[in-house]
Order: C-alpha cells, then sequence, then structure tokens
C-alpha cells in the first residue's frame, strides 16, 4: 500500500465533505452546557448528519480488525478521556474539557475534525492545555508545502508540547484520508526535522496531536475503545484534515465558525 495522490477530481469532492465535517461542530457547539450528555450530543449529531447534510457518520460500526464495532456516530472524549471516548449517559459539568471528533462520508468521500470544547469559564489547567494543543495542530500544519518531511510535523509539534511540560501520545497519530477512513501515510505528532517521506501534492492527510498534561502513558478501557491517560491527567486533541498544494498547504476542514488559526508566542 502506497499513499494516493489526489486528483482535482479528489480535491473538489473532499472540500466538500471536509467543510461538511466542520458544520457539524459548528451545529453542536451551542448544545453543549452543563447537564447534557455525551449520549445526547452524540444523537444530535448523527441527525443532523442523515437528516440535514445527507452524509453517513463513518465510526458508527466501522470496526478495524481487532477491534468490535464502534457503537456511534461521534467519539466525544471528556477530561482524562485521549480519544475514542463512546458517547453515553455521562453528563458534562462545569470546566470539563472535551473533544468531539467528527468523520463523514459524502460521495464516497470521508472528511475528519475534531474540535477541543470548554464547559463554561474552565480552569487555568485546562484553558492551557486546549490552547497549547490547538498551537501544536498549527504548529504541524504549518510545516506542509511539498518537499518537507513529514517528520517536520511531528517535530513541530513534540517540541511546542514539551517546552511546555506536557506530553504527545505516540500510540495513536494522523492519517492519509479519502476513499477510505484511514489511508497512508501515518503522521506521527512526535519525531525529527527532515525525516520521513517527503510531501508531494495532491497528498491529503490528517494532523490531530493528542498531548497529555501529565505522563503520555495510556489505558484501554474494558469496552475496548475508549483511550484514558494512564495517570487521569488532562488530554486535548484537535484534528484538520490537510490537503498539500503547490505552495504549501489547504485547510479543508473549514466552515463558517471554524476557530481563527493563533497567534502563538514562543516563550521558550
Ligand atoms: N476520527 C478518528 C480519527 O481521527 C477515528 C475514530 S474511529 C472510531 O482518526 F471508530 F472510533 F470512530
Ligand atoms: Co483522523
Ligand atoms: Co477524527
Amino acid at each position: 500500500m502506497t499513499v494516493i495522490i489526489k486528483n482535482e477530481h479528489d480535491i473538489s469532492k473532499m472540500r466538500i465533505v471536509c467543510r461538511l465535517a466542520s458544520e457539524v461542530l459548528d451545529y453542536i457547539t451551542p448544545f453543549i452546557k452543563p447537564g447534557i450528555t455525551t449520549g445526547e450530543l452524540d444523537t444530535l449529531c448523527h441527525e443532523y448528519m442523515i437528516n440535514e447534510q445527507n452524509t453517513v457518520p463513518a465510526p458508527l460500526n466501522y470496526q478495524p480488525f481487532g477491534y468490535p464495532p464502534y457503537p456511534k456516530s461521534t467519539c466525544i472524549s471528556v477530561n482524562d478521556v485521549i480519544c475514542h471516548g463512546i458517547p453515553g449517559d455521562k453528563k458534562l459539568k462545569n470546566n470539563d474539557t472535551l473533544n468531539i471528533d467528527i468523520t463523514v462520508i459524502k460521495d464516497g468521500y470521508f472528511g475528519d475534525t475534531s474540535r477541543m470544547f470548554i464547559v463554561n469559564s474552565g480552569s487555568i489547567l485546562g484553558k492551557r492545555l486546549v490552547q497549547i494543543t490547538y498551537e501544536c495542530m498549527w504548529l504541524g500544519i504549518e510545516q506542509v508545502r511539498p518537499g518537507a518531511h513529514l517528520g517536520d510535523i511531528g517535530y513541530a509539534i513534540q517540541s511546542h508540547a514539551e517546552a511546555h511540560g506536557y506530553s504527545i501520545v505516540r500510540e495513536y497519530c494522523g492519517h492519509g484520508i479519502g476513499n477510505m477512513f484511514h489511508e497512508e501515510p501515518q503522521i506521527l505528532h512526535y519525531g525529527r526535522s527532515g525525516t520521513g517521506m517527503q510531501m508531494q501534492p495532491g497528498m491529503i492527510f490528517t494532523i490531530e496531536p493528542m498531548i497529555n498534561a501529565g505522563s503520555c502513558e495510556i489505558r484501554t478501557m474494558p469496552d475496548q475503545w475508549t483511550i484514558k491517560t494512564r495517570d487521569h491527567s488532562l488530554s486535548a486533541q484537535w484534528e484538520h484534515t490537510v490537503l498539500v498544494t503547490k505552495t504549501g498547504y489547504e485547510v479543508l476542514t473549514v466552515s463558517a465558525n471554524t476557530p481563527a488559526k493563533p497567534i502563538i508566542t514562543i516563550t521558550d
């Protein structure tokens, strides 16, 4: 298996499906309040995809080798859940940090994006972790251009996270995406500049760093999907789907309420 270079037709379809994925996040944002359950948020997203967008939620019944089928339409990962949190009866409360990860399918193409949310004002630690993780994703995105190495992305992310005393989850990574949910190449969120594959125009992949306030060790829950920090420290993640263009990058997962690119102050 090799990296699939997308043509103009693929790229126009990917622009559409990636915008739709981002629009699910725009839609769900005002519902994120104390007392709502993650299961209710999932149902709202599911109905919006099916009834308003005519998209298919890619996570529902997704079954990579060795896993049970994923039972819901979104992943909602709260506080010390790193990723793949299964929506359920958990009620959101003040200061919770949560990631909502949306992948939709339209015309056979996949779009994948996630954002962090904080319930009401948030703790100092939670706000800082969410902000630094957002900066990490963007520092990774800014490495994307033809001829740059995949290791440049990982290096940019890892340096910024570690400069703030945070750790990078190693077990999960970004991925090529197109007519499949997970394609080559793997996009590691740690690494060394100048190493790994060189980027080429027409590659499309996600950048989705998972960053822990404490140790990088993980623990898989008995449901075989939910991944938590072993030390129960907070974890954050942001995700965009990105196209390598002739001159740099184009972020595809954009919609009316996509958060702005940050202004990053390097204090190291
Ligand atoms: N959206 C996740 C990613 O960014 C994958 C979720 S797989 C699921 O790659 F089955 F848990 F939904
Ligand atoms: Co992804
Ligand atoms: Co995702």
